[in-house]
């Protein structure tokens, strides 16, 4: 049988709930579809780190690079330093293994309720491509006179031809196998060096995709054009602090980020690629088991299709998409059940259900 070595990184707060969830989901499909996933747990996030005060050593990013793909939950805990755990153990996941294409799909689901009153499936399918490790992430900068009223920050931000290209080619190519539109979501009237270098590499891999129709819309207004008009968009490129903050909300258009799934993706196939959620930690529900899993579950659907499992891939997020419609609500006790009964409906329903029906309970 064929058989994936999977990485899993719980990591804090929701995390290891969500994932643990996802993962029942993942075996049934694996079972259902004839092939097998074998899970290693690595044992990174807040409680690693505050017991070897060490966030990512280079040993673990070798033993995570042996895996075919690594599931991460989330990370981010009030005990730590905001920053040490997520440029320390995401960012630098996303470098060390060139996912320099984040692949973030919005797609509101039939039954789910978007919170925006005009958003229906119909009209709400779009895949944010975000450019995933560059940018304001590259963590240049300093502070002089830190903590005195003459402080100053800097704060570089770095954008380079090579990953940008990289981004912008998979979303024309995603583009031309979808509704044929992509848009440059950027502030070029303000950051006038990284948005010319952006626009030149749009128009440039563009000149490469005829049939693919562009325009561009300004990250701000952006803000306008998503919840209130979604479906003008087929594809959206951006770079990543940009595509960090309209993923959100993308997320809450497509009924919240309970549901919004995420793939730091090496476009080369050097290193394996991440799953995660799009949401965070969620310090504020950790412990009370009420977080969704689904965001885990359909992040991990795209695992599945990475892989090349697209069968499988495509009934997780059908069992996935099936067990939201059922919900009261997205989030809270009110969802009427808690984080591990929906991963194991969701993995129940993964043999029955027909993916053409997206969404039928
Ligand atoms: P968050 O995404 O953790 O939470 C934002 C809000 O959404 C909270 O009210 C939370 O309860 C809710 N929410 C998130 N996931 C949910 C789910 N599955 N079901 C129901 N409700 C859900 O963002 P935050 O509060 O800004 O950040 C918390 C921590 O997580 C911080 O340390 C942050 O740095 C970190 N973070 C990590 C990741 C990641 O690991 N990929 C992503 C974002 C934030
Ligand atoms: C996300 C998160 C991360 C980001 C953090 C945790 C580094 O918010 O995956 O969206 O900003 O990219
Ligand atoms: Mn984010």
């Amino acid at each position: 049988t064929r058989t994936y070595q999977l990485a899993v990184i719980g990591g804090d707060g929701i995390g290891p709930d969500v994932t643990r969830a996802a993962l029942d989901g993942v075996q049934a499909a694996a079972e259902h579809f004839g092939f097998a996933v074998e899970t290693t747990g690595f044992d990174l996030g807040a409680d690693a780190y505050l017991r070897t005060g060490v966030a990512l050593d280079e040993g673990t990013t070798e033993r995570l690079r042996a895996h075919d793909a690594i599931l991460l939950g989330a990370v981010g805990d009030p005990r730590v330093t905001p920053g040490v755990l997520e440029r320390g153990l995401i960012v630098a996941l996303r470098v060390a293994f060139r996912q320099s294409v984040n692949i973030r799909p919005v797609r509101l689901y039939p039954g789910v309720t978007s919170p925006v009153t005009a958003v229906t499936p119909d009209n709400c399918d779009l895949v944010i491509i975000r450019e995933n490790t560059e940018g304001l992430y590259t963590g240049g900068g300093s502070t002089t006179h830190p903590g005195t009223a003459n402080a100053v920050a800097t704060q570089t931000s770095i954008t380079t031809v090579q990953a940008t290209t990289e981004a912008v080619e998979f979303a024309f190519r995603l583009a031309a196998a979808r509704r044929k539109k992509l848009t440059l979501c950027h502030k070029t009237n303000i950051l006038t060096h990284a948005g010319q270098l952006w626009q030149d590499v749009v128009d440039e891999v563009g000149a490469r995709f005829p049939d693919v129709d562009r325009d561009y819309v300004h990250a701000d207004a952006m803000c306008q054009h998503l919840p209130l008009d979604p479906g003008r968009f087929d594809v959206v490129v951006t770079d990543n602090l940009f595509g960090d903050i309209i993923s959100d909300l993308g997320a809450t258009v497509q009924g919240g980020l309970g549901l919004a799934a995420s793939a730091n993706h090496n476009p080369a196939g050097t290193a394996p690629s991440m799953f995660e959620p799009v949401h965070g930690s969620a310090p504020d529900i950790a412990g009370t088991g009420w977080a969704n899993p689904a965001a885990a579950a359909l992040s991990a659907a795209l695992c599945l299709a990475t892989l090349g499992e697209r069968d499988a891939a495509l009934a997780l997020e059908a069992s996935a998409a099936s067990v939201l419609a059922e919900l009261p609500a997205l989030a809270g006790p009110r969802m009427g059940a808690t984080t591990a009964e929906l991963g194991r409906r969701i993995a129940d329903r993964v043999a029955d259900v027909d993916p053409a029906k997206i969404g039928d309970p």
